[in-house]
């Protein structure tokens, strides 16, 4: 039997077909633009999300034996607001997940409803880019389109509407909407009330293994597939990666070097920080998870190549870095405002600590090592908490980078595990489809026997040293340019 995993990212789709045990078959990506209609706006449009699926499924089995693939699930890029009229038009663009335009709504939830509140109803307390502000927004400011809601979706939720007709969703990608009660696994009533919303207006909900519904007749026929295929909830990209990467279970970690950076720590129970500066979300293994999110990681370092250094020589950039640990050049990666642990739309990138012979290479370095500090800031609140973690998983692109890895490890002071594949999402996606269609008794199960370690990027205590001094010194940055971010964004 195959199985397809489907990871929707933010710059394009990231088709995977795996067999049932567990080796991949085949992988196809394809781009879709990205709109930054606003500076600190993002937007996307779901036709080409699903066109690009169906482009790219067509392309993922033209190989195989179409009639031998069982099942399909996601890891779709999380809290993504997708509105559907009551003909299943898409009323207007995706507002994405990094996304800052809804400060004042942010604002309005935190400090009036209150972050205690919040937390109550949802395990969480609002950020920008999380679902319900992004709701309130659309009232205040597009009113004929709120009037014309009649289905609110995640985005991979949309690729599957499209695909089953099944109007759903899972927990862990429901978890960043902040309107579900995560705990109880049910949608707030009072977070309901808060944006104006009914109930029949949101997905039903599914645990990320449980099949939601099989292709439509007409869907099949367009991809040549069987219309037995089942259709697998799947999970927001970070569970998805997760599952992929064997993040299962209790007190694993697990980080994804992406658009956006995160910090995945698995939970059997249920627990929520003092500040809520980590989110606590539904797991895609049926348990619960922290997670850390920056805005920009991965997408720092492309910046940099792309538009600032114009070129496309990522691995030969990274040659000439040999001075680790030791920069006297710091770089803030906030390039779209900064989610955990800042919670600051306002906030922006910036180097400092150039002197007249600082080189290109230092400024390199200085931008991936500016991302490992950012997700070092994420990693000490979960130490605050008493979790002790010594080691991590790795996925997304960045994980392609043996010296970005060198610098994780070193700056975090974790063991890097690197896995056979570092196609996160797309693979947990695959797991979650193989779990669905009952060829594994669980997640757990399925991810113990299916991933593989094959390498460990084990930090230098000498170098780990001189990266904990680095860290001191970056972590003063931020809150010494808190007010100048704020001035820049009046201005
Ligand atoms: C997680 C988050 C990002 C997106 C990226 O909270 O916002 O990781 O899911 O696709």
């Amino acid at each position: 039997m195959l199985y397809i995993g489907i990871d929707l990212g933010t710059s394009a789709i990231k088709l995977l077909l795996m067999d049932q045990a567990g080796k991949i078959c085949n992988i196809v990506s394809k781009e879709y633009p990205l709109y930054f209609p606003h500076p600190g706006w993002s937007e996307q449009n779901p036709y080409d999300w699903y066109d690009q699926m169906i482009a790219g499924i067509r392309e993922l089995t033209a190989d195989c034996d179409r009639s031998a693939v069982a099942g399909i699930s996601f890891g779709g890029q999380m809290h993504g607001l997708v509105v559907l009229d009551e003909q299943d038009q898409v009323i207007r663009p995706a507002i994405l997940w990094n996304d800052g335009r809804t400060e004042k709504e942010t604002n309005y939830l935190n400090e009036v409803i209150g972050k205690k509140e919040l937390s109550r109803y949802t395990a969480n307390i609002a950020f920008a880019g999380f679902t319900a502000p992004k709701i309130l927004w659309l009232k205040a400011n597009e009113p004929e389109n709120f009037a014309k809601i009649c289905k609110i979706m995640l985005p991979k939720d949309y690729l599957a509407y499209r695909l089953s007709g099944s109007f759903c969703t899972d927990y862990s990608d429901a978890s960043g909407m902040l309107l579900l009660d995560v705990e109880h696994r049910c949608w707030s009533q009072e977070m309901l009330d808060i944006c104006g919303i009914r109930k029949a207006q949101l997905p039903k909900l599914y645990e990320s293994y449980e099949v939601v519904g099989s292709l439509k007749a007409d869907v099949a026929a367009q991809l040549g597939l069987p219309e037995t295929v089942k259709i697998v909830a799947g999970a927001g990209d970070n569970a998805a990666a997760a599952v992929g990467t064997g993040t299962v279970g209790d007190g694993r970690c697990n980080i994804s070097l992406g658009t956006s950076g995160t910090i995945f720590i698995s939970s059997k129970s249920f627990r929520v920080d003092d500040n809520n500066a980590l989110h606590s979300f539904a797991h895609a293994d049926g348990n619960y998870h922290l997670m850390g999110c920056m805005l920009s990681a991965a997408s720092c370092n492309k910046w940099w190549m792309d538009e600032i250094l114009k070129t496309a020589e990522y691995a030969k950039e990274q040659e000439g870095i040999t001075k680790l640990g030791e920069n006297t050049v710091f770089y803030l990666p906030y390039l779209m405002g900064e989610r955990s642990p800042h919670n600051d739309p306002r906030a922006r990138a910036t180097f400092t600590g150039m002197t007249m012979d600082t080189t290109r290479e230092d400024m390199t370095q200085a931008v991936l090592e500016g991302v490992a500090f950012g997700l070092r800031d994420s990693l000490e609140v979960a130490r605050s908490l008493g979790i002790r973690i010594d080691r991590t998983k790795i996925c997304g692109g960045g994980a392609k980078s043996p010296l970005w890895k060198k610098i994780i490890a070193n700056v975090m002071n974790l063991k890097v595990d690197v896995i056979e594949s570092e196609e996160g999402p797309g693979y947990g996606g695959a797991i979650l489809a193989a779990v669905g269609c009952g060829e594994y008794a669980s997640v757990e199960a399925a991810a113990e026997k299916l991933v593989k370690v094959i390498d460990t990027v084990e930090p230098d205590p000498e170098l780990a040293e001189k990266y904990e001094k680095q860290y001191q010194k970056f972590r003063k940055i931020y809150p010494a340019l808190k007010d100048v971010f704020g001035m820049l964004a009046e201005a």
